[in-house]
């Protein structure tokens, strides 16, 4: 099949594209390297450069599609609240726009990545899908909207439509300023020789899902996706920011109170995990172990350090 990854030189897309390459997939990466890098669009994968907003000027360039995964986005939740017009326009508008540019090239499939902030901070743990959806932060209701978009886009157009919304992804090539995951911001910091800075007591938990995962989740029955719906991927588990210190210090060989602590910061939610009932019900599990994960991401942090 012909794959377009819009954003696909980001982290979560240089996971995918070389799977896809793997399982035989030609692939298309559309980006406009705002955040993403040309370096993590894999040899074998095109390269068209562009902006979701501005289809206009790359579509016609792309040729016919079979699938559409939509990952390009705004995906900072301080600057969501920031500027919540621009978030409004990338996440929502951009995934109006990557719909019809999906019909347009012909696509029967369009997959979506959604967060678990379009939850909120809901109390009722695990998350479940059908559960109630309150986002606290402008980044959660654009994606909440954008999620709406697509199965009446879908509905109307006869699109097989898949939205995933995502817990905390990780793994290697996850970027570490602003919005960084926790385990990016940690390895960096302990390749460096500092302290990382665990807000509040640490124990916060939150659903650590490695990027592969995710990955396989996109490309999960590409040949019979089932009726347009919406699937957690995560792994279930409440792991506190803590725990993943002494796990991650254990893989590092760091000291256990290696860190700095700072007061919680304002709007973070306490607990965090996403059922995966649903997902296992359509076949998909998210396999990798965290200590597995953590050990890989750890070994790419230290590896670049020694490379700069
Ligand atoms: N990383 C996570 O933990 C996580 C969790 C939940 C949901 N998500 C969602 O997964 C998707 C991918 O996230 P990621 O972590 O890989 O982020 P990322 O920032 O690494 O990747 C996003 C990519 O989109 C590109 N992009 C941004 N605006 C664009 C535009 N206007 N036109 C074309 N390209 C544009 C960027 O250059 C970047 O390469 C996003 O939709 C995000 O909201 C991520």
């Amino acid at each position: 099949m012909h794959l377009l990854i819009t954003g696909g030189a980001g982290f979560i897309g240089s996971h995918i594209s070389p799977l896809a390459l793997e399982q035989g997939h030609r692939v298309t990466v559309v980006d406009n390297l705002s955040q993403g890098l040309r370096e993590n669009i894999p040899q074998g994968a095109r390269f068209v450069y562009g902006d979701i907003l501005r289809p206009q000027s790359w579509a016609p360039k792309v040729g016919p599609v079979d699938v559409v995964i939509h990952l390009a986005a705004q995906i900072s939740v301080p600057a969501s609240e920031s500027d919540p017009l621009e978030d409004l326009r990338l996440n929502t508008e951009g995934t109006l726009r990557m719909l019809l540019t999906a019909k347009d090239l012909g696509a029967r499939q369009f997959r979506m990545a959604s967060s678990a902030a379009v939850y909120g901070d809901e109390s009722c743990l695990p998350l479940k899908e059908d559960g109630p959806v309150r986002p606290i932060a402008f980044y959660g209701w654009s994606k909440y909207t954008a999620e709406r978009y697509v199965f009446h886009f879908a509905e109307l157009e006869g699109l097989e439509a898949i939205v995933f919304r995502l817990a905390n992804v990780y793994g290697p090539r996850q970027r570490t300023e602003g919005e960084g995951g926790v385990i990016a911001v940690f390895c960096e910091a302990l390749a460096q020789n500092r302290f990382p800075i665990i807000h509040g007591d640490g124990s916060q938990t939150r659903d650590f899902v490695y990027a592969k995962d995710v990955a396989r989740a996109f490309l999960h029955r590409l040949a019979s996706p089932g009726p347009a719906t919406v699937y957690n991927i995560s792994t279930e588990t409440r792991t506190s920011v803590r725990e993943l210190f002494s796990m991650l210090a254990g893989v590092a060989g760091k000291r256990q109170d290696a860190f700095r602590s700072a007061p919680s910061r304002p709007g973070d939610i306490h607990d965090s995990v996403l059922s995966r009932q649903k997902a296992k019900n359509w076949g998909f599990t998210a396999e990798t172990p965290l200590a597995d994960g953590l050990a890989l991401t750890w070994k790419y942090f230290l590896d670049r350090e020694s490379e700069a």
